[in-house]
């Protein structure tokens, strides 16, 4: 059994995740992913705030995009840890923050907000987006990336995915985060469902798992592990194909 280094994330699943997803990556699509999310907004000279970092890969590329600075943050302080130890960019500072609480930031500190495949794991989103308002400046811009639920219940094919991947779920419908953008005041709101851009991946990412990676997967997991994540890719695939996993992608701009 691997080290318990994180309440959600520990070191087998960090693993399993930067095997399939790449280095310093905790979710799909890579650089490109970051590339996609800002592309249109110029950071050049910009301070911006990740939510949700991770282990850092996606702050070294926004640097590499021209961001002045990044402050990432996240409530995993392990993965904070392990984010300082690979990154060592003065134009990064990794922070930890407290669940469900506001953020330590003063108002209006950031000209960007960006996040990606985290907040499926903050219960009150309405809070989170309301800080995300409040620490923007003016003309400032939210750029995130998100996992979504369809608008059933939950189904038991969801219910042992979740299980599978035994870390807390609670994702909310893209249509849900467009009514609280709104209501809170932001402009410009474009909200994109990528389910079958994911839905294609996640299966190419499943046969990739049962071949070229199987090796790799058993070296570094060991058996139990590898079966227990082909397990899950596999059940990826059926929440994804039922539309009950949605992941996402918006923008919003504070007036
Ligand atoms: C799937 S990982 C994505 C990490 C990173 N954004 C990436 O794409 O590589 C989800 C992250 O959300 C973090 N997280 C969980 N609950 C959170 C919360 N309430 N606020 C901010 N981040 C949270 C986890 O610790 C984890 O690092």
């Amino acid at each position: 059994m691997a080290d318990q280094i994180s309440h959600d994330y520990d070191t087998t699943m960090l693993d399993m995740l930067q095997i399939i997803w790449g280095e310093g990556y905790l979710s799909p699509g890579g650089p490109q992913a970051v590339r996609e999310i800002v592309a249109g907004i110029d950071l050049a000279g910009k301070r911006v705030l990740d939510i949700g970092c991770g282990i850092g890969g996606l702050d070294e590329m926004l640097v590499e995009l021209g961001a002045s600075h990044v402050t990432a943050v996240d409530v995993a302080a392990p993965l904070i840890a392990l984010a300082r130890r690979r990154v060592a960019d003065p134009r990064i500072a990794f922070e930890v923050i407290e669940p469900e609480q506001a953020l330590p930031f003063a108002n209006a500190s950031f000209d960007v907000v960006f996040t990606k495949d985290a907040w499926l794991h903050v219960i009150d989103k309405r809070a989170l987006l309301g800080e995300v308002h409040r620490v923007l400046k003016p003309g400032g811009r939210l750029a995130g990336g998100d996992w979504m639920k369809g608008p059933e219940p939950f189904s038991a094919d969801m219910l042992y995915f979740i299980e599978l991947e035994g870390i807390p779920y609670h994702p909310t419908t893209l249509a849900e985060y467009g009514l609280m953008l709104h209501q809170l005041g932001f402009e410009d709101v474009k909200l994109v469902d990528i389910n079958a851009w994911y839905r294609d991946l996640a299966r190419q990412e499943l046969a990739r798992l049962k071949g070229e990676l199987f090796g790799v997967m058993t070296e570094k997991l060991g058996a139990e592990a590898r079966d227990h994540f082909v397990e899950d890719w596999r059940m990826l695939t059926v929440v994804l194909d039922k539309g009950e996993l949605r992941p996402a992608r918006l923008w919003a701009r504070k007036p």
